[in-house]
C-alpha cells in the first residue's frame, strides 16, 4: 500500500529577487520522496508585527496562517543576518505565531536549510531558528543539518543548485522530514 500524499509549506527568510535561499526551496522541490509535494510561500506583503492590531491581521497574515495551517511540515529556508535570523523571516514567525492561543505553528514538523555567501552556510541564524522551536512548539527535525556556505558559487548564474553534496543533502532532509512527519500523524 502506497503512502498518503504529504504537502510541505517551504518559506524563504529573503525577499531578495535573486535569493540563495528561494532557489534552495526550488531545489528541493525537485528533491522529494514520491508523493510529496512542496508549495513556496513568498513572505512578501507580510506587514511588521504590531501587537495593537494582532486581533486585526492583515490578510496575508490571515493567508499564511491559512497556509502553515493546511500543511502537513514546514520546510524553512533562512538567510544569516548578521550572525542571526533575517528580521523579515522573525517577523514572519511572530505574526502567525499570534494572538496567544492562535499560533498557526504549534505541532507542525519543522525543517531548516540555509544558504548564505560567508563560510559557515547560516550556521549560527539556524540554532537560534531552532531555539524558537521550543517556544512555538514545533517539532524540528535535527539531521541532516543542511548549511549551504559560498552560496555564490553553489549556485550558477541562473540560480539552479550546482552543488552536488548540498543537492545530496537536501534529498535526505526531505526524505527524513516526511518519515518524521509520518510518524507524528500515527
Ligand atoms: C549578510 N550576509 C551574511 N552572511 C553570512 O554568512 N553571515 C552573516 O552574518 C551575514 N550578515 C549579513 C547581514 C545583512 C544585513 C545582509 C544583507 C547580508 C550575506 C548573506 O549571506 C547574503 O546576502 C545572502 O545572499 C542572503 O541570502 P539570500 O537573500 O540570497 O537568500
Amino acid at each position: 500500500m502506497s503512502a498518503s500524499p504529504l504537502n510541505i509549506l517551504g518559506i524563504a527568510g529573503s525577499l531578495r529577487r535573486s535569493s540563495y535561499n528561494h532557489a534552495a526551496l526550488v531545489a528541493a522541490q525537485d528533491l522529494l520522496p514520491s508523493g510529496v509535494s512542496l508549495e513556496i510561500f513568498d513572505l512578501k506583503g507580510i506587514p511588521l508585527f504590531n501587537q495593537d492590531t494582532e486581533h486585526q491581521p492583515a490578510a496575508q497574515v490571515t493567508e499564511f496562517k491559512k497556509k502553515i495551517r493546511e500543511a502537513d511540515a514546514i520546510l524553512i529556508s533562512t538567510p544569516e543576518y548578521n550572525y542571526s535570523i533575517p528580521g523579515v523571516l522573525k517577523n514572519a514567525i511572530d505574526c502567525a505565531s499570534r494572538p496567544f492561543g492562535d499560533s498557526a505553528w504549534a505541532g507542525k514538523p519543522v525543517a531548516v536549510m540555509g544558504a548564505s555567501v560567508g563560510l559557515f552556510g547560516t550556521a549560527r541564524a539556524q540554532y537560534l531558528l531552532r531555539q524558537s522551536f521550543v517556544s512555538l512548539d514545533m517539532y524540528p527535525v535535527n539531521i541532516p543539518e543542511v548549511m549551504i556556505g559560498l552560496a555564490d558559487k553553489a549556485f550558477d548564474a541562473d540560480g539552479k543548485l550546482i552543488d552536488e553534496k548540498a543537492k545530496k543533502l537536501i534529498r535526505q532532509l526531505m526524505l527524513s522530514l516526511t518519515t518524521w512527519t509520518r510518524q507524528l500523524k500515527k
